[in-house]
């Protein structure tokens, strides 16, 4: 069967990207990295991308006069990289509807909160801050509203009494890892469906630790 051809968007680091570039590399793996594309020059994720042997194309947001016309490029790159999926992983631009045009459904994200809490930044200052006992990581369809959309897969780490928001950012991060490309194998699978503000998930090995499964 054809690979599911991913088209991965960030900003910074990369570490998801990375964990992405290792999962695809398991022949059994039923998705592959078409493109990476990063809105910042110089990102790590880029270096990342090209050791791999993956092209990475930089699309600097700030050469542009407004967002619809950056966005353009953004989808011109995946077309031409036959992208099916966009996948964000730290990717730090807030995307507007008429991307979605072009991506409905066809976009997802990572993010380092167990969403609807804590969209935005600063998510495990603000999981300390509020008291939480539980924190984690979602991966979801994008919508134009900021860090919101039908969640695929989350996992929760308990959020210590004495936590730094870099001990608890670590903890999560890992997760992250983990997680994003089980979302991914499970869409390639075609295994989400989605049913108004949620995503279902049928049939899906749910590996040990802290994974939760909307569909139970
Ligand atoms: C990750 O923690 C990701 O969840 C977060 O940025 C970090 C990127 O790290 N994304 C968001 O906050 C999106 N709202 P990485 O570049 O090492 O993958």
């Amino acid at each position: 069967m054809a690979r599911l051809r991913l088209g991965v968007m960030i900003s910074g680091r990369g570490s998801n990207l990375q964990a992405l570039i290792d999962a695809c590399q398991g022949l059994a793996f039923p998705a592959e990295i078409a493109c990476v594309v990063s809105n910042v020059r110089g990102a790590q994720g880029i270096e990342r991308a090209r050791a791999a042997g993956i092209p990475g194309v930089v699309v600097p947001h700030k050469g542009y006069p407004d967002r619809q016309s950056f966005e353009a490029d953004l989808t011109r790159v995946h077309f031409a990289h036959g992208v099916d999926l966009v996948c964000n992983a730290g990717f730090m631009r807030i995307l507007t509807p008429s991307f979605f045009d072009t991506w409905a459904d066809r976009v997802i994200n990572i993010h380092p909160s167990l969403l609807p809490a804590f969209p935005g930044l600063r998510t495990h200052e603000r999981a300390i801050a509020a008291g939480c006992r539980f924190s984690g990581c979602t991966v979801h369809f994008v919508r134009p509203e900021v860090d919101a959309g039908p969640i695929i897969v989350q996992a929760a780490v308990p959020v210590r009494p004495d936590d730094t928001p870099e001990a608890l950012a670590g903890r999560v991060l890992a997760e992250e890892h983990r997680i994003y490309p089980l979302a991914i194998r499970w869409l390639a699978e075609g295994r989400v469906q989605l049913d108004g503000t949620r995503a279902i998930v049928a049939e899906a090995e749910v590996p040990a630790g802290a994974l939760i499964n909307p569909a139970g």
